[in-house]
Order: structure tokens, then C-alpha cells, then sequence
């Protein structure tokens, strides 16, 4: 039987949640365009929050894979970097469309809470990768929906988010498998 996780609220979260709600406030915006229209600087806005919530994802797996846990745990501190570098190849994709869109891309975004995720400790490693879970899921969700703006507007950069969803998807059951190992190795409850 699957365990109800705690998952305390942190600036990771938080930040990751106002990202995706920044993108869906852009696209509210834009419901006056015809289908096929473009905004270029709406393209531009989507793309730079979006390469916001990578650089955090970045942070946030490279500090896990550093941490005690991850340091104590060789398959834990492998897993978080492998997953902070598919994020940083993300971030390079989306970079690079900023560039050949004709903007420069923002590597210190503004509009964050934190600045900067929290890695905590061992102790609280399963509410850790619980927040990553979320965390994923909404990002996931956001690149759904930038997905569905960019479907008709621009091939190129419809088919690069479509690539990075796939990976985030596979991200997600990353996570759940981390959190059913976790159980499967904690002590019964009874
Ligand atoms: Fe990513
Ligand atoms: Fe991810």
C-alpha cells in the first residue's frame, strides 16, 4: 500500500509554482489572438520563464546530489545529478531558441521568491523528493501548456517543448520510483 507523503511548503515549490503562474497570466493574455497569430514578445516570455524553472530545477538536483544523503547514497547522488544534468541540456535547448528567436536569455531571472532551492538533510529525504514530485508535475503541466500555445505558431519551438516534456514526464516516475524505494527500505508502521 502506497504511504501518504508529507510535503512541507518550500521556496523550491514556491518558486516553481509562481513561475507556471506568471506563464498561465502571459497566455490569459493572449486569448485575443486568432489561432496562428504571434506575439513575438509573448514567445520570448514563455521561453525565459521557462528556462527560469530549469535553472532552478538545476540547483535544487545538483544541491540534493551533494548532500548528505546523496554523498551517503551513491545510487541517490548519481540519480540526482543525472537528472540536474538532463535539466541543464533543457536549459541549453531553451537558451538557445531565445537566441535564434532574437532576445537574450535571462540566467538570473527575477520574479523568484528564493533565488535558490533548500537540499535539507537525510532525515527528511522522503519529503524532499515528494516536493520534487510536485515540483515536476507542475512543470510538466507548464510545458503542457506552452505546448498548446505554440502548436500552429512555431514548429521549431513546439517540437523542442514536446522533447523537454517527454523527459519531464520520465521525471516524475523518477520520483515516485524514489519515494517506493524509500518506503519498500523503511521500518513497518503497524
Ligand atoms: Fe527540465
Ligand atoms: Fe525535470
Amino acid at each position: 500500500m502506497k504511504r501518504a507523503h508529507f510535503v512541507p511548503d518550500n521556496n523550491f515549490l514556491d518558486d516553481v509554482r509562481s513561475i507556471r503562474t506568471k506563464a498561465q497570466e502571459y497566455l490569459l493574455c493572449q486569448t485575443f489572438l486568432n489561432e496562428g497569430d504571434r506575439d513575438p514578445q509573448l514567445a520570448i516570455n514563455l521561453l525565459q520563464g521557462a528556462l527560469a524553472a530549469e535553472i532552478l530545477c538545476i540547483w535544487r538536483y545538483t544541491m540534493i546530489s551533494v548532500s548528505l544523503a546523496g554523498l551517503e547514497n551513491p545510487r541517490i547522488g548519481k540519480e540526482f545529478q543525472e537528472q540536474a544534468n538532463v535539466e541543464s541540456k533543457h536549459m541549453r535547448m531553451i537558451a538557445e531558441r531565445i537566441v535564434q528567436l532574437g532576445s537574450i536569455p535571462d540566467f538570473s531571472p527575477t520574479g523568484l521568491s528564493s533565488r535558490y532551492g533548500e537540499y535539507g538533510s537525510q532525515a527528511d529525504f522522503s519529503g524532499l523528493v515528494a516536493q520534487n514530485l510536485i515540483a515536476e508535475q507542475e512543470v510538466a503541466q507548464h510545458y503542457r501548456d506552452l505546448v498548446g500555445y505554440f502548436a500552429g505558431r512555431d514548429r521549431i519551438t513546439c517540437d523542442m517543448l514536446v522533447d523537454i516534456l517527454e523527459d519531464e514526464t520520465d521525471h516524475i516516475t523518477d520520483m515516485q520510483d524514489l519515494l517506493a524505494l524509500r518506503d519498500d527500505q523503511a521500518p513497518n508502521r503497524t
